[in-house]
């Protein structure tokens, strides 16, 4: 058993007040979060609309972190280049939203941002198989895409298991979206997560900077 370990954490503005965006961001950097999480979803892969590639680049000039822009789009490849070049570090595609998943990471990569991929929760790892070379971190749905809010699916666990088994010694992280709290934070890492998104758990609580410190606390493992 190995101490001290922790996981990353990243929280999701989508729960954040988006009148006062750059204010609930620095009240989070309190925490010490690791990277911030984007939720851009465009009414069609999703039932919900978000943010575009304007609120980024807002963004990028208010925070230092890390931006990881989750796309819930259909035809992402139209938008990666806009996101790369409003600031995105990361750019995470759903892989039920493309027919060419690989030709849309390598995209990724050539406008100079790590590409991730994220699965729903009824999608098996196995799309994976064949670009585990292709990717710097997938993205597990412990939800399904689109809102805010919602419970945590436990099969997530078992996914997370067998991605990592997969992923043998690569470099790539494996982070988990939906429904994620305090208490799923410890099982989570032990099933092989390295990053956890939490949106509500965490502007939903009255001191957003604690909570993130309190899933950063490290632990046995
Ligand atoms: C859901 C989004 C998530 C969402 C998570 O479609 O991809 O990132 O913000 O929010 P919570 O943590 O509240 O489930
Ligand atoms: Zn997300």
């Amino acid at each position: 058993m190995r101490y001290n370990e922790s996981v990353k954490i990243a929280p999701s503005i989508l729960s954040a007040d988006f009148a006062a965006l750059a204010d609930d961001i620095a009240r989070v950097e309190g925490g010490e979060p690791d990277q911030l999480h984007v939720d851009v979803m465009d009414g069609r892969f999703v039932p919900n609309l978000t943010i575009g590639p304007v609120v980024v680049d807002a963004i990028r000039k208010r925070t230092r972190l890390p931006l990881d822009c989750h796309l819930m789009i259909v035809e992402p490849e139209r938008y990666v280049g806009d996101f790369v070049a409003a600031g995105a570090d990361i750019v995470t595609v759903h892989a039920e939203a493309t027919p060419h998943l690989q030709r849309l990471l390598a995209q990724i990569r050539q406008a100079g941002a790590r590409a991730g991929v994220a699965l729903n929760p009824a999608t098996p790892p196995d799309v994976l198989e064949y670009v585990l070379d292709d990717l710097d971190l997938v993205l597990v749905m412990s939800v399904n895409p689109g809102f805010g809010g919602q419970a945590f699916i436990p099969s997530a666990y078992d996914k997370i298991r067998r991605i990592k088994a997969m992923l043998g010694s690569r470099p790539v992280e494996l982070s988990v979206d939906g429904g994620v709290k305090l208490e799923h934070v410890r099982p989570l890492a032990e099933a092989g997560a390295t990053i956890l998104v939490a949106g509500s758990a965490i502007f939903g609580a009255a001191d957003p900077a604690a909570v993130v410190r309190e899933m950063k606390q490290p632990f046995a493992r």
